[in-house]
This record gives structure tokens, C-alpha cells and sequence, in this order.
């Protein structure tokens, strides 16, 4: 029997930081609104000259470095962004292939927002259990600059750019494998989030219902978590890592609170980065994997949420 591992992960955060005062600066806002209503003190702003792919091809070759393979091993690439480096085609899985001189490979976006990696990796699973891939690069990138409307300081606050990628791969190994993904969505609630672009000839920036959103967030968040925990029969101590997706302080502290998982099971990566839609979720596993949280062996236990609605949930095995 073969199956899918999470193999190795890596990250890519631009250098330029934006504080909060950047906005404070610029429009009516106050440091103390922004800090107490998210939890978010700064996130990071790509360059003009690095678009999407560039992120998100910077964060794949770490992920490749440290699965110990070259780009020519990979059979498939997937890529989970919202704000790809072209409107509707190339797509940006193809730009980063080419950016990592692979000419012959199965390339594709992902669309799902904020839930875009765990999607990205249920479809790697599924690859690669049904015998038609071996090794498999996942990322979420992000270059949600781009679409953010900086005149609306309802949003714009929150957003900030990076990119994450992962190597899922097969094994023979029960032990390593992902245990379990469920992946959902419900577009009766599309109006919550969503940019008007193309359909509408309106403009590309984000629009979101925040407050209706948050609920929403809360509840779903906490009812899949429940769900795919109860499916697998697993209990809070078998949880090293809680990953959630880095919306929000108070969201992760309500779905956090509502599990009841401990302050060192939670990560929290959204005071720096803000939210960073499909690469939040493999930027905060990085940084785990940095600081040493996070070891072969390791069980995360990642929830995210996004526009759609979408939502998803994982229970993963590190095998890096
Ligand atoms: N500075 C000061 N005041 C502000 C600001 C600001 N930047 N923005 C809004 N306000 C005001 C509002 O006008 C409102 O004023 P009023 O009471 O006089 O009407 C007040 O603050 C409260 O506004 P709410 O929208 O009710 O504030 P809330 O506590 O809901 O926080 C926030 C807003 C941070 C956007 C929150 O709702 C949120 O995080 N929502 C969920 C986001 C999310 O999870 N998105 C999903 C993933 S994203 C994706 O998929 C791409």
C-alpha cells in the first residue's frame, strides 16, 4: 500500500517589514484598534520586482533542499494563491516550474483562499495514493499587496505577503503517513469575502464582510477540528502542534479556547506576518520547523478558513 508523508517544508518571508504606524501614518486608525481587534503588530510587504511565483519559488527550493531532492524528481506541482502573478492564465505553479528549470511536469493553481494549502495537500494525497505521483511540491504564496485596497482600512490592515512550500512524497510506512485531510465549502456565503475583478470589470482589491466573517471563522474552525479529531480517534494529547490559519488573534484564541488545547500546542505566527491567506498556514509550520517545535514524529493538527467559503482540516505527521 502506498502512501502520501509530509516530507520537508520551507518558507520564504520578504524582508520589508510594515508596522502598524505605516497606517496610522496614512489613514483614521489607531495602533491600539489594529494590535487589540487582531492580535496583528506587522506583516511583510514583497518588493515591486518579486511577484507570487518568485515567492513561492524561493520557498520551494528550501522545501526541496530539505526533502534531499532536485527539482527534476518532482512529477507534480500545485500551487495555492489568490493573487497570482497573472489574471487567469499562465498559472502560477506553471511560472514557478519554470523558475526551477523543470520543463516536463504536471503543473496547477489552486483556488480556495485561506484554505489553499490544505487543499493543495489533500490533492498531493490523493496523487499520490492513487499510484499517479511520487513526489509531489505544494505551496502557498502570496502576493496579497497586490489586491489589498489601502484605502479601506477595514482590510488592508490585515494582509501581508509571503510564500510556503512543502514535499509530500510516497511511503510504504503506515507510521509516516498523513493521517487524515477533509476539505469543504459552502459558496451560498461567496459575498463575505470575495474580489469583484473580472465578473464584475470593477477592481481587483479584496472586499470583506469582517464581522460576519469572524463568526463564521469561529464556528467552522472549531466544529471541523471536533469532526476529523472524533473520525480518527484522536484526543488533545496525541496534538503536538495546533496550526491554524493566521487570520486573527481572536479567532485562533476563541477556536483554541472551544478546543481547549494548551498554550504550547498552539502556534501563533499572525502578530508578525498578518494574514498571509494560502501561505500562512505553511509559514507557520516553517517557523516551527526552525525553532525546533516541530521534529520528525511530530503531529500537527491544521484548520483553516478562508474565501468561498471554504474550510479544511488535517491531521499530519511530520516525516522531515
Ligand atoms: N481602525 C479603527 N476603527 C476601525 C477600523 C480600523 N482599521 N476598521 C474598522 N473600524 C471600526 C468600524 O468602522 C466599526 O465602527 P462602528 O462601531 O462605529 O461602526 C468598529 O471599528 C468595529 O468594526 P467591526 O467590523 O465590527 O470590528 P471587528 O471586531 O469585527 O474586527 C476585523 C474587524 C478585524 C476585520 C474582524 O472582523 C476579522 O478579523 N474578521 C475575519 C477575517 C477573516 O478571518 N477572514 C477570513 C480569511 S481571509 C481570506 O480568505 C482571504
Amino acid at each position: 500500500m502506498t502512501y502520501a508523508s509530509f516530507k520537508s517544508i520551507g518558507a520564504y518571508i520578504p524582508q520589508d517589514i510594515r508596522t502598524n504606524q505605516w497606517f496610522v501614518d496614512r489613514m483614521d486608525t489607531t495602533n491600539e484598534w489594529i494590535t487589540k481587534r487582531t492580535g496583528i503588530s506587522e506583516r511583510r510587504i514583497a518588493s515591486s520586482d518579486e511577484n507570487t511565483s518568485d515567492l513561492g519559488t524561493k520557498a520551494a527550493l528550501v522545501a526541496l533542499q530539505r526533502a534531499n531532492l532536485e527539482a527534476k524528481d518532482i512529477d507534480l506541482i500545485v500551487c495555492a494563491t489568490i493573487s497570482p502573478d497573472y489574471l487567469c492564465m499562465p498559472s502560477t505553479a506553471c511560472m514557478i516550474a519554470d523558475k526551477l528549470g523543470i520543463k516536463d511536469v504536471m503543473a496547477f493553481d489552486i483556488s480556495a483562499a485561506c484554505t489553499g494549502f490544505i487543499y493543495a495537500l489533500s490533492t498531493a494525497k490523493a496523487f499520490i495514493e492513487s499510484g499517479m505521483k511520487k513526489n509531489v511540491l505544494i505551496i502557498g504564496a502570496e502576493k496579497l499587496s497586490n489586491i489589498v485596497d489601502y484605502t479601506d482600512r477595514t482590510t488592508c490592515m490585515l494582509f501581508g505577503d509571503g510564500a510556503g512550500a512543502a514535499v509530500i512524497s510516497t511511503t510504504n510506512n503506515k507510521d509516516e503517513a498523513i493521517v487524515d485531510i477533509n476539505c469543504s465549502a459552502d459558496g451560498s456565503m461567496q459575498d463575505l469575502l470575495l474580489t469583484p475583478g473580472v465578473a464584475s470589470n470593477e477592481a481587483m482589491f479584496m472586499q470583506m464582510k469582517g464581522n460576519e466573517t469572524f463568526k463564521v471563522a469561529v464556528r467552522t474552525l472549531t466544529s471541523d477540528v471536533q469532526k476529523i479529531m472524533e473520525k480518527n480517534g484522536y484526543k488533545n494529547e496525541d496534538i503536538d502542534l495546533f496550526i491554524p490559519h493566521q487570520a486573527n488573534y481572536r479567532i485562533i484564541k476563541a477556536v483554541g479556547d472551544a478546543l481547549k488545547f494548551e498554550d504550547n500546542q498552539k502556534v501563533l505566527t499572525v502578530d508578525k506576518y498578518g494574514n498571509t491567506s494560502s501561505a500562512s498556514i505553511p509559514m507557520a509550520i516553517n517557523e516551527c520547523y526552525e525553532d525546533g517545535r516541530l521534529k520528525n514524529g511530530s503531529t500537527m493538527l491544521l484548520d483553516a478558513f478562508g474565501g468561498g467559503l471554504t474550510w479544511g482540516s488535517s491531521i499530519v505527521k511530520f516525516n522531515g
